[in-house]
């Protein structure tokens, strides 16, 4: 049963087509500069993450693992960002836990990228001990705890119990001795529930926006059912309501339908410090080959510092400082949230 569910999550996903702009990053546009006043071996792309050097701020997240045939793709995925110098996060460790005859489906890519950042993966219902035994599977730096309630209420056999997870997220964060991310899975996060997690002391928070994968779509077409309409905060969206928090201590991560270089240039000019992406590297990765990956994230990697030297940020930090103008649905947005008034407002340089 898990399996074929790993496997349909698989296919079906790579059956979506992303729907351009639906991630909101339309409406942000970065100003040009005709004199960056920089060479091409001076962008600097490196960051550091959980402790660990990044060579650019990119996480490949969380999407697979728990069955044998689910090795390769895992093990795929772990050598390429061991030689691109990304992070990288398993999909749900579940079936694992359970079955632990498939754990070296995750833990093959602690074998194949032994000094990289490497993220464990459960729901934020699990247990102290099942959080624990998921971080030693693959040595993690770090676990992700995904929400992911429109997914769960999609499936027929799905979760229908959701309350105390904001509970178990604050007792899993203060006694695990690695840093928690809470994340979502494509339908975005709100100012208000950002402010729960990070108020319980959770540090790293992955919007995981709408606008890419889209997880009810995908259980739907498992059950044999149309899907008559989409859930959530496209990932632009779902990041500034993130930022507009100004909290110091909290790192927001961008994800959710992020599909070239402009966006993730866009999100980390916003403020994300980190991005992350799922379905394009699996489906690379599937559809093609390992050295399709390899080329594909090196020009990906390449496409970044083009960008950067066209805006003349030398590094991440000074692509924070470049003109950003927000427009169109996600300034209504935030005009009506009352978020826009201030922090974007000097972003933009009309202060
Ligand atoms: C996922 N994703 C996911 N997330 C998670 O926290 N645990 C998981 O087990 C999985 N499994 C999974 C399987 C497959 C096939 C895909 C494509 C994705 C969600 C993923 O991490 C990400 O949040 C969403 O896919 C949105 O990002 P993209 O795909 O639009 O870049």
């Amino acid at each position: 049963m898990r399996l074929n569910r790993k496997l349909e999550h698989i296919e079906f996903s790579l059956q979506q087509k992303s729907i351009e702009g639906a991630n909101g990053f339309n409406d942000i546009t970065l100003v040009h500069n005709s004199l960056p006043q920089l060479n091409w071996e001076e962008i600097d792309t490196r960051c550091k993450f959980l402790g660990k050097n990044l060579s650019v701020p990119l996480l490949i997240n969380a999407m697979t693992g728990g069955h044998k045939e689910l090795e390769g793709i895992n093990g795929d995925l772990a050598k390429v960002a061991a030689t691109t110098g990304v992070a990288l996060a398993v999909g749900s460790q579940r079936a694992a836990l359970e079955d632990t005859s498939t754990q070296y489906s995750f833990s093959v890519v602690r074998e194949m990228n032994p000094q990289g950042v490497v993220l464990a993966n459960l729901g934020a219902d699990c247990t102290l001990e099942e959080a624990r035994a998921a971080i030693k599977m693959i040595k993690a730096d770090g676990l992700q705890l995904h929400l992911n309630a429109p997914q769960e209420l999609a499936m027929a056999e799905g979760d229908r119990k959701f309350k105390g997870i904001l509970e178990n997220i604050h007792m899993l964060n203060r006694d695990l001795e690695v840093p928690v991310i809470v994340k979502e899975v494509g339908f975005g996060m709100c100012r208000e529930s950002i402010r729960r997690i990070a108020g319980v002391g959770v540090s790293y928070i992955d919007v995981g926006g709408s606008g890419g994968t889209n997880f009810m779509a995908i259980e739907e077409a498992r059950c044999g059912k149309e899907t008559e309409f989409s859930w959530g905060i496209p990932t632009a969206i779902s990041s500034l309501e993130g930022l507009s928090l100004e909290k110091k201590d909290l790192n927001l991560i961008a994800s959710g339908g992020i599909r070239h270089a402009l966006d993730i240039i866009k999100a980390l000019a916003m403020g994300c410090p980190l991005v992350g992406m799922a379905r394009p590297f699996l489906k690379v990765l599937v559809e093609g080959s390992y050295d399709q990956l390899n080329t594909y994230l090196a020009d990906l990697i390449s496409d970044i510092h083009r960008l950067m030297l066209m805006l003349g940020a030398r590094t991440i930090k000074d692509l924070q400082r470049v003109p950003l103008i927000i427009s169109g649905n996600t300034y209504h947005w935030l005009c009506r949230r009352g978020i826009y008034v201030d922090h974007y407002a000097r972003r933009e340089g009309i202060f």
